[in-house]
């Protein structure tokens, strides 16, 4: 019995905020396809571990970097192709979460989630973008979210800066198109992973929290970081060869109505 060919056998792929979470199922489902993968995070005890991870058959190599200091982005893009020598694929994952309403919001807490989540996917994709034109050939998935599409009172920030991720996404779809790049992004849901955990321990009574966000999910669960690797390694791969500048919205139905 044949086994099914690997996706991203001799591929190089660069995943950002790869040392937990959805970056880090992102990172695994990469290797189990055969790419060779550069972890970004800010995390460096994170990254140590991941690249200690049982092999599996792509290779893990991490770099300690703010995605948002535009010098740190150029020496790791640096480091990535003096090693490699190519680039196939761009995640840009990291991002930070900010709970506060329009009254508590800071200008620091605005400009902070702005460089992490917004300015980052602009420096990544600037830095990358002469190694696609040159190869004519790349695929750069972004991970907004349905916060950006839909919006919450509570985090208008956080909003702002994922409907600019989609909206960068669409933009620069357009502008790679003809040098073979393809750009798209991807909108989760509630997923479960370290990010919620914290949004959720914050709250009075986390147990009931978790248990109540359950219950309003459509599925009657979170979603898993893995399935959101799966399908941005969908996006990422050949059989998306004609899909660019679209948003791809995985949250188990949960924003599929207004009315219920
Ligand atoms: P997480 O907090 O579990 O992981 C985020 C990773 O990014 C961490 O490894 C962290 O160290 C890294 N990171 C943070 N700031 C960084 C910086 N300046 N430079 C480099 N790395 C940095 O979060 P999670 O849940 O895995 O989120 C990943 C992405 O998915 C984020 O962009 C988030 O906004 C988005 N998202 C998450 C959802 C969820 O329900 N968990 C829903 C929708 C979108």
């Amino acid at each position: 019995m044949s086994s099914a060919p690997r996706r991203f056998e001799g591929n190089v792929a660069i995943v950002t905020g790869a040392a937990h979470g959805i970056g880090q199922a992102i990172a695994a489902a990469l290797l189990r396809e055969g790419a060779t993968v550069y972890g970004l995070d800010v995390d460096a005890a994170a990254l140590e571990q991941a690249a200690r991870a049982p092999a599996s058959l792509g290779r893990f190599i991490g770099i300690t970097a703010d995605v948002s200091d535009a010098a740190a982005v150029t020496r790791a893009l640096e480091a990535v192709l003096s090693g490699a020598r190519r680039l196939d694929v761009l995640v840009n994952n990291a991002g930070i979460n900010m709970g506060k309403r329009i009254a508590e919001l800071e200008i620091k807490d605005w400009e902070r989630v702005f460089d992490v989540n917004l300015k980052s996917v602009y420096l990544m994709c600037r830095a990358a973008w002469p190694t696609f034109v040159r190869q004519h050939r790349g695929a750069i998935v972004n991970v907004a979210s349905v916060m950006g599409q839909v919006g919450g009172i509570g985090a208008p920030a956080y909003c702002s800066t994922k409907a600019g991720i989609i909206m960068l996404s669409r933009c620069l779809a357009k502008d790679g198109a003809s040098h073979g790049i393809r750009v798209n992004s991807v909108c989760p849901g509630y997923i479960d992973t370290p990010i919620m955990d914290r949004v959720l321990d914050a709250m009075p009574d986390s147990v009931k929290a978790r248990a109540e966000l359950n219950q309003r999910m459509p599925l009657g669960r979170l979603g898993r970081p893995e399935e959101i690797g799966a399908a941005v390694l969908f996006l990422a791969s050949a059989d998306a060869a004609y899909i660019s500048g679209t948003e791809l919205t995985i949250d188990g139905a949960v924003t599929a109505t207004q009315i219920d």
